[in-house]
């Protein structure tokens, strides 16, 4: 059983079911989810804003997925919003939920590195083990970042991904424009190497400027 955070209209559970699995989508509009429900959508839909917790028992995800829905917890939309009290309920609803070993994949889209930092950190203090991959990092259109999750601590299945595009190539998608906008979060990345939050959790961000693909990488 799979779980699709911020499910919206069900699109991203549409290919959940392609690839044959069953799911659970949540997602905190209930006009998305009416939308999800005229689709006619395999899921089961919860209405839940993930930043009070999810709410589900422990242990009966088998997997995560979302698709540009975690920043906003960055953000205080209503003035009773700490977005600190709102990511620490949801990334350690999250991993009760997950059984151990379970993966969760996150893609986000951060204003800047400071959002970043707080989605790595909350997913770390909740005891998740994993990392950031830049999809397509040369890319201003087509860049991708992805919040990649294991449920317990780090082992050889902890690996992460490689990222697409990461060897220079350019999407599709894209132009021809690789002028990077200077105010994206991973050029403002590039200038951290390493990075300490506490004593007992270590953050090391690796850039590399010939290869500009991202890979930030911590250990609980
Ligand atoms: C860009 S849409 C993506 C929808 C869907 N995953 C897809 O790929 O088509 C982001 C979704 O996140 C939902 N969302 C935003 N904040 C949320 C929260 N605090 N809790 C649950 N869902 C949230 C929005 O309502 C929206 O449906």
């Amino acid at each position: 059983m799979l779980l699709d955070i911020g499910c919206g209209s069900g699109l991203s559970g549409e290919t959940l079911t392609e690839h044959g699995h069953h799911w659970i989508g949540c997602d905190i509009s209930e006009s998305m989810l009416d939308v999800a429900l005229e689709r006619e959508t395999e899921g089961d839909l919860l209405l839940a804003d993930m930043g009070e917790g999810l709410g589900l028992r422990p242990g009966v995800i088998d997997g995560a997925i979302s698709i540009s829905a975690v920043q906003w917890l960055c953000n205080a939309d209503k003035s009773s919003h700490e977005p600190r009290l709102r990511l620490k309920a949801f990334f350690g609803s999250l991993y009760r939920c997950l059984a151990r070993g379970a993966r969760a994949v996150l893609q986000f889209y951060a204003d800047n590195v400071k959002q970043t930092e707080m989605l790595v950190s909350f997913a770390m203090n909740a005891g998740f083990a994993g990392g950031v991959v830049v999809d397509w990092p040369h890319s201003s259109k087509a860049r991708k970042s992805y919040l990649v999750l294991t449920c317990g601590a780090p082992s050889v299945h902890t690996s992460l991904p490689k990222a697409k595009g990461q060897d220079g190539q350019m999407c599709s998608s894209d132009d021809d424009d690789d002028d990077d906008d200077e105010s994206n979060d991973d050029q403002t990345v590039s200038s951290f190497l390493t990075i300490q939050f506490s004593w007992f959790i270590h953050f090391e961000l690796i850039y590399c400027s010939k290869s500009p693909s991202l890979v930030c990488c911590f250990i609980p």
